[in-house]
């Protein structure tokens, strides 16, 4: 199968490995919230997005993770074009998209390309495969023409691991991977150079689940791509991602590679997402503290003061509720060579978070071995005895 033809990248020469292709600033939607039927009257918002700022760059993974409703789908939506940003800019190949429209729009949301969450609902079960795969060729045409489109698509079906024919087959003939596997076809119809995968294994079973990220990371290889990989848990992200953001309440709390945001996180709000997620060694598991985070997520609507996290962390002092933490490496850590040194929004992220032992439940009495139920907005700071590098704290 002539492969090179689906493969060739989109737009000529650009940015080279590693260096960024996507430049978000500041990035901010808010959804107006309105009252009254005839005449509407804007009540507040939903700050969905709120000031969130990250490169994309060539070649490279970016997981973001974080729980329900933090605003993920919203950012996704953003850099493919979906929603427009109420403010911020989102720079692909160092120009600024967010205000374009028509013909030059047009152009760049060809090389961004999505593929959603729940393959269950985001394919129309009356069109078939075919129609499906070949459906942005209609906005394209210039990509493929009208007699080349369905060699185009059986090829894309066979890249994706489906059999050329089933073409003409629809949705609800199969499986819930091989849909989301039709969703990727679709995605890379347009031989786009980004895809934004919102949550793209999160409706699969979990053992369907690794076979689509695989297939992710091969064609990631073959077509050249860049991904923005979207998740709510963070033992999805970790093997396919080369940097993960974590997201809070629609900003970002911590950003770094794989080593920095599993083996030392700064922020706590990763720590306690980390301490989350399941490990398989039974000694490690036994000695891991578990960080039960309590509380509700605030809306979005009326988030807190200062530092978004504030109302749910155990660290919160006076400060917080007063002043932003900015996204940015934490003074004490900038010196420093070891993995500490990242991007982290807390003001005192350079203390390592302790569960201090008078805090600890005495074994069996919180009813889950091994976890600790913090108390909120304590003081619970212990500085490091060695220096301000904070130590692994959820332990493998
Ligand atoms: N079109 C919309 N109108 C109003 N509110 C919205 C809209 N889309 C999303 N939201 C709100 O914005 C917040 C973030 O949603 P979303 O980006 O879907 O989060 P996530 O993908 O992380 O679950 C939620 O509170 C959600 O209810
Ligand atoms: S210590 Fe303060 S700034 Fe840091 S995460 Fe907690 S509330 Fe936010
Ligand atoms: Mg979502």
């Amino acid at each position: 199968m002539a492969r090179d033809e689906a493969s060739g990248a989109a737009a000529g020469a650009g940015p080279a490995p590693g260096e960024p292709l996507l430049e978000i600033r500041d990035l901010v939607k808010h959804f107006p919230l309105t009252r009254g039927v005839l005449f509407k009257k804007q009540i507040g918002a939903v700050k969905a997005v709120d000031g969130v700022s990250f490169d994309l760059r060539k070649g490279e993974t970016l997981g973001i993770v974080g729980e329900s409703g933090c605003g993920k789908s919203t950012v996704a939506k953003l850099l493919v074009g979906l929603e427009r940003p109420t403010a911020g800019q989102i720079r692909y190949r160092g120009e600024d998209i967010t205000r374009l429209s028509g013909r030059a729009m047009k152009a760049v949301r060809r090389n961004i390309q999505m593929v959603f969450q729940d393959p269950y609902t985001s394919l129309n079960p009356r069109m078939t495969v075919g129609d499906i795969v070949g459906e942005p060729y209609e906005i394209h045409p210039e990509v493929a023409p009208k007699g080349d489109r369905r060699r185009k698509v059986q090829e894309l079906l066979d890249v994706v691991g489906l059999n050329p024919e089933y073409i003409n087959r629809y949705p609800h003939q199969f499986s819930g991977g091989q849909r989301q596997r039709i969703g990727i076809a679709r995605g890379l119809a347009l031989r786009p150079e980004i895809i934004v995968a919102d949550e793209p294994v999160s409706a699969l079973d979990v053992s369907v689940q690794a076979q689509v990220v695989n297939l992710l990371e091969q064609l990631q290889d073959e077509f050249d791509l860049s991904y923005v990989f979207i998740a709510h848990d963070l033992s999805v992200v970790r093997h396919i991602s080369d940097r993960i953001a974590v997201m809070y309440l629609g900003r970002l709390a911590e950003i770094g590679t794989e080593e920095q945001i599993y083996d030392h996180p700064t922020h706590p709000y990763t720590q306690a997402l980390l301490s989350a997620v399941p490990v398989p060694d039974p000694d490690s598991r036994a000695s891991r503290d578990r960080i039960l985070l309590t509380g509700d997520v605030p809306s979005p609507a009326s988030p807190p003061s200062g530092c978004r996290f504030r109302t749910r962390c155990w660290k919160a002092r006076d400060l917080c509720a007063e002043v932003v933490p900015p996204l940015e490496v934490p003074p004490p850590f900038r010196e420093s060579t070891g993995p500490a040194r990242h991007p982290s929004a807390c003001h005192f992220a350079h203390e390592r978070q302790v569960v201090r032992d008078e805090d600890r439940l005495p074994d069996g009495e919180d009813g889950a071995d091994g976890e600790e139920r913090l108390p909120g907005g304590e003081d619970g700071e212990e500085r490091l005895p060695d220096g301000p590098e904070p130590g692994p704290v959820a332990h493998r």
